[in-house]
């Protein structure tokens, strides 16, 4: 499954993508705000049991952000259960030497799409370190809304820190069960 952009494209992941993804991913700068089961440092064998772990997902959320086809970050969606089954989260990075090219923004316009019309989601939400400006911008273009400010709610490399949810609804959501 491909998602195609003007300048990048969403695709699934394969084995051979392992030691780009973990050359990018190994490194202190992305894992400052990201969760902490992402490894750290990141070698080329976690990123082989990232691949694994993703291959049989259904429906699929995790993609590769890639330009020419190779591998330059990650964008997922993780689903909700219960009666939370409606909305979704999504998650992303990208390696630093590709930051303030664009990438983010138009990955997270590519998933948003993804997640309302072929997941047909009511919500899309992120949980943004609120100090990632970065981040809260790449929404922002994208048409997501600051939901709430979660005081200390994250504890990151030894100190608290506020998060900021983000959040975009679909008005064209069908109602199912
Ligand atoms: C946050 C991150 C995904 C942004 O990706 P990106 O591809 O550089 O973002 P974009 O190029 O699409 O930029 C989006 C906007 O944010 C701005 N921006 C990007 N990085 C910024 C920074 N560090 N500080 C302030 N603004 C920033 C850009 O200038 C752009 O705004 P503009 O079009 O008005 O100029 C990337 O820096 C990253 O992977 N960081 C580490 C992991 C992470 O933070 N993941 C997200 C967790 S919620």
């Amino acid at each position: 499954m491909e998602l195609l952009g003007q300048k990048i494209k969403l695709r699934r992941l394969v084995k051979s993508d392992a030691d780009q993804l973990a050359y990018h991913a190994n490194n202190p700068k992305v894992f400052a705000n990201v969760r902490d089961f992402f490894p750290q440092p990141y070698l080329p064998e976690n990123a082989v049991e990232f691949i694994d772990l993703i291959k049989d997902e259904a429906p699929y959320c995790t993609f590769g952000i890639t330009t020419d086809n190779t591998v330059v970050g990650v964008i997922g969606l993780v689903p909700n259960t219960d009666v939370y089954r409606h909305i979704i989260e999504m998650g992303y990075w990208l390696g630093e030497e590709h930051w303030s090219k664009g990438y983010a923004t138009e990955a997270i316009g590519l998933m948003t799409d993804y997640a309302f019309n072929t997941l047909n989601k009511r919500k899309i939400y992120c949980c943004v370190y609120a100090e990632n400006t970065g981040s809260i911008r790449a929404l922002e273009k994208n048409g997501f809304q600051k939901e709430a400010v979660l005081k200390d709610q994250v504890f990151k490399l030894g100190r608290f820190q506020d998060e900021q949810r983000m959040a975009k609804w679909n008005d064209n959501f069908q109602a199912t069960s």
